[in-house]
C-alpha cells in the first residue's frame, strides 16, 4: 500500500524477545516490543508514531476512566514457512472499528492510518510472530477518549493505539456454556453491536456467576424475551442442526458482527451446508439436543477461533454433547481457516495480505 503517511519510529533499546517463553504463552499476557500511537487533536489524527511498549500517563479526570468512551478490535497475523507475514481480514476490522466509533461518538480512523500504522508495527516486530501451528500474533487496535474533563459529553481528544501479543488458543479445551435468561448483555437500540469496552464490563458479573458454577461462558439470550440465543461474551455461536448451520442474525444491532463468524458462514456455504442466519429459540435448541439432532455446537471469534462446546446448560439442565468426529463441520472449517491463515491453502476470498 502506498500512502504519504509519515510515521516516526523510536525503537526499543532492549528487546524482551529473548526472555519470552514462546512455548508457554498465556493469552494476552505477553506483549511485543512496540506500539503504534496517534493522537486526535483539533479534528484530525496527528503525531503518528511507533514507540517502545510502555505505560501511559493519564490524569485522574481522563474521560474514558469515567464514562467509558472506548472501543477496540481483535485481529491476528500469522507467519508462513518462508517467514512472510499473513494478515487476516484487516480491512474488515478497520471497517468494524469505525462502525463502533460512530455508535460511541468517537472519530473514525481513516483506512490509510489504520493500515499503514498496523503494517509498519508488524514489520518492526515481525520476530514476535510465532510460526507454529495453533499460534499467532494477536493484534489489539483501540481508541479511547483523552479529554481531562468530567462533564458528560463526547471527548474532543482521543488516542488510537495498536499493540500486539504472541498467543496460543484463547480456550485450550472445549467449553461448557450456560444459557442466560436473567441478565441481559444487549438490547435493541443499545450498544451491543459495538466493540465497546462497556459491553464487556457489563457482562463480567453474570459470567462470573456462571464460572462459579463451573461453566466457561454464557450463551446470552435476547434482552426482551430471553427466549432466543444471541451470542457468547467472547464469541458468536453456531449450531449445526441436522445439516443446517444456524446462527443469530445481526440486524437487531445486539450482536457483534464477528469476522470469524462471516468467514465460517462463507466457507459453510461453499462446503454445501445449509446456512440460516435466524434466531434459534432456547426451546428449539433443547429439542434438537434431546432428539439427537444437534450435530455440532461451537463459538467463533478472533481470539477463540473455533471453540467447541461440549456442555450446554438449558433451563437448569446440563446436556453433554457427543464428542466431535474429525469430519464434524467445526473441525473441517477450523482446518480450512487455519490452512488459509498459515498460507497452506490458496486464499480465494482476498482475506490475506502477505508481506
Ligand atoms: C476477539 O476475539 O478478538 C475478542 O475481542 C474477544 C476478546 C474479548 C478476547
Amino acid at each position: 500500500m502506498k500512502t504519504t503517511i509519515q510515521i516516526d519510529i523510536t525503537k526499543t533499546q532492549v528487546s524482551r524477545l529473548q526472555e519470552t517463553d514462546f512455548n508457554n504463552l498465556v493469552f494476552g499476557k505477553t506483549i511485543s516490543d512496540h506500539m503504534f500511537v496517534a493522537d486526535y487533536v483539533d479534528g484530525e489524527w496527528t503525531d503518528l508514531r511507533i514507540e517502545p511498549y510502555a505505560p501511559l500517563l493519564l490524569n485522574p479526570s481522563n474521560a474514558t476512566l469515567h464514562y467509558g468512551q472506548s472501543i477496540f478490535e481483535g485481529m491476528k497475523a500469522y507467519k508462513n514457512e518462508e517467514g512472510e507475514i499473513l494478515l487476516f481480514r484487516a480491512d474488515a476490522n478497520q471497517k468494524r472499528l469505525n462502525e463502533s466509533a460512530r455508535r460511541m461518538c468517537i472519530p473514525e480512523v481513516p483506512e490509510e492510518i489504520f493500515m499503514e500504522g498496523l503494517m509498519t508495527l508488524l514489520d518492526l516486530d515481525r520476530s514476535w510472530i510465532p510460526n507454529k501451528p495453533g499460534y499467532s500474533l494477536y493484534i489489539r487496535p483501540f481508541v479511547f477518549a483523552t479529554d481531562d474533563y468530567i462533564g458528560v459529553r463526547p471527548s474532543e481528544k482521543y488516542k488510537f493505539m495498536i499493540f500486539t501479543c504472541p498467543v496460543g488458543n484463547y480456550y485450550s479445551k472445549p467449553v461448557a456454556v450456560k444459557v442466560e435468561q436473567k441478565y441481559t448483555r444487549a438490547i435493541e437500540g443499545g450498544t451491543g453491536q459495538a466493540k465497546a469496552a462497556g459491553n464487556y464490563a457489563g457482562s463480567l458479573y453474570p459470567a462470573l456467576l456462571a464460572q462459579k458454577e463451573g461453566y466457561d461462558q454464557l450463551l446470552w439470550t435476547d434482552g426482551k424475551t430471553h427466549q432466543f440465543i444471541e451470542e457468547s461474551g467472547t464469541m458468536n455461536v453456531m449450531f449445526m442442526i441436522n445439516d443446517t448451520l444456524i446462527t443469530a442474525p445481526t440486524h437487531t444491532g445486539t450482536i457483534l458482527k464477528g469476522i470469524t463468524r462471516d468467514s465460517v458462514l462463507t466457507l459453510a456455504k461453499e462446503m454445501g451446508y445449509g446456512v440460516e442466519e435466524r434466531f434459534l429459540s432456547v426451546t428449539e435448541l433443547e429439542k434438537a439436543v434431546v432428539e439427537g439432532k444437534l450435530q455440532d455446537a461451537f463459538g467463533t471469534g478472533t481470539a477463540a477461533t473455533i471453540a467447541h462446546i461440549f456442555k450446554i446448560n438449558i433451563n437448569g439442565q446440563d446436556y453433554l454433547l457427543p464428542e466431535k468426529p474429525s469430519n464434524a463441520f467445526s473441525n473441517q472449517v477450523l482446518k480450512t481457516l487455519d490452512d488459509i491463515k498459515y498460507g497452506k491453502k490458496e486464499d480465494n476470498h482476498g482475506w490475506i495480505i502477505k508481506f
